[in-house]
């Protein structure tokens, strides 16, 4: 049987709760309390952006991205802060669908380029970045912690 395609939209505030599961899978269960007024705030952004991918109003697939300024690129870029498909719906182009919809939107927003941050030990994750072109950075990421 042919696999109905997913539908790509922006999320509204109300899809929260459904998005949730998906954030969880993520994030490992560590969801902090300050997660869904973060989740709202991206939303209604202008520089930011929720999507989401469903299939028959079930949400198998969320990115989340954001746009800034960069010093080093002379201009905007944008980053893709999250991105996840439920494991029972990969390798069927929901992830590939989501991020060249936000490339799209990304474009219309002048930026020049991407940004993606993937865990070194994520390899799917790695493969996945390749075929959509993105190329490694030699850099580092460093952080201080205020919390
Ligand atoms: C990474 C992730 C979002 C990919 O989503 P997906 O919908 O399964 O990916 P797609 O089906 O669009 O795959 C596009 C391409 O990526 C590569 N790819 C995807 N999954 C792969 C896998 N398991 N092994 C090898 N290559 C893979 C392939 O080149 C694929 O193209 P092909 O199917 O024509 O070979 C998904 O695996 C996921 O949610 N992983 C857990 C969360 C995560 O790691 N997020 C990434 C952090 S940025």
């Amino acid at each position: 049987m042919k696999k109905q395609l997913a539908t790509i939209r922006m999320a509204q505030t109300s899809d929260y709760s459904n998005c949730l599961p998906l954030f969880r899978t993520l994030y490992h269960g560590d969801i902090g309390p300050d997660f869904k007024q973060t989740f709202e705030n991206f939303v209604n952004s202008e520089d930011g952006v929720i999507m989401l991918a469903e299939r028959s109003s079930k949400v198998i697939g969320v990115l989340v991205g954001s746009y800034h300024l960069d010093i080093d690129w002379e201009g905007r870029i944008a980053k893709i802060d999250a991105l996840i498909v439920e494991e029972a719906y990969r390798k069927e182009g929901i992830g590939k669908k989501l991020v060249q919809r936000f490339i799209t939107m990304a474009r219309r927003k002048q930026c020049k380029a991407i940004k993606s941050r993937i865990n070194r030990k994520n390899v799917v994750a790695q493969k996945f970045h390749k075929s959509l072109g993105f190329t490694e950075a030699d850099t580092y990421e460093y952080f201080l912690d205020f919390e």
